[in-house]
């Protein structure tokens, strides 16, 4: 899967796409992420992305021809072809995980970085395909929730997680929460495991985590049952 991300900030991604299991996948060419400094394509001495609204109002919104330009440089100017362009802000989609497996499915996307108050209409209407917000929060630009759909979906690429069943019994993947997990020592003073998971039966273990995975759902993340 290949992934350009357009950002007024490529340095906040390097630390992070550059450790643990997006650095391996990367190296292994599971993945492709190309980081696009948006500055690049702003005109100027100041290379001014950011402007002032019409109609007057608070703050800045992002211009349109630094981001056109970026997105055709990117993708051609008749764009796309095969590319999902998604905007990263508050106003979007809430990402959980059925949207990550959708997207983990696409050979390519684009994620634009939002930033100041928002952006000029216009690029949504120019090229933007979907909006995904991370979270009923506002923060301070799109560069992190980025990161966190970066993250999401490169685990779920196969090869990409050492263990292929790893995603399979995780938290969501059934609709429910995951069950309670144990390493060891068996007894850590005087809490010990669930006799049933140090038993060998592994048709009883299975019983006891599916009823686990309902009870912790049930008690944690009602809201799942419903769905
Ligand atoms: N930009 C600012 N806040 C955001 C959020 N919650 N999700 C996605 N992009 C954002």
């Amino acid at each position: 899967m290949r992934i350009d991300v357009i950002t007024i900030f490529p340095g906040m991604f390097e630390p992070v796409l550059g450790e643990s299991i997006i650095k391996r996948a990367r190296r292994k060419r599971k993945i492709d992420i190309r980081l696009h400094d948006l500055r690049k394509y702003a005109q100027g001495k100041h290379r001014k992305v950011d402007d002032k609204p019409f109609g007057g109002g608070p703050g800045m919104l992002m211009k349109v021809e630094p981001l056109f330009k970026a997105v055709s440089d990117i993708l051609g100017v008749r764009k796309k072809k095969g590319c999902k362009v998604l905007l990263l802000t508050p106003q979007g989609k809430r990402l959980d995980q059925k949207k990550v497996r959708q997207i983990a499915e696409l050979k390519r996307i684009l994620l634009i970085c939002g930033h100041y108050e928002g952006v000029d209409e216009r690029v949504r209407k120019l090229f933007v395909d979907e909006e995904i917000s991370i979270g009923d929060y506002v923060l301070t630009g799109g560069e992190l929730p980025s990161m966190v759909l970066i993250d999401a979906v490169v685990r779920l690429i196969p090869g990409v997680l050492g263990d292929e069943n790893s995603n399979v019994s995780e938290s969501f993947e059934g609709g429910l929460l995951e069950y309670p997990q144990y390493t060891r020592p068996s007894d850590f003073r005087g809490l010990e495991v669930p006799k049933v998971l140090v038993s060998g039966d592994h048709n009883k273990i299975d019983e006891w985590r599916r009823h686990q995975s309902f009870k912790v759902t049930k008690k944690k993340r009602p809201d799942l049952l419903k769905k």
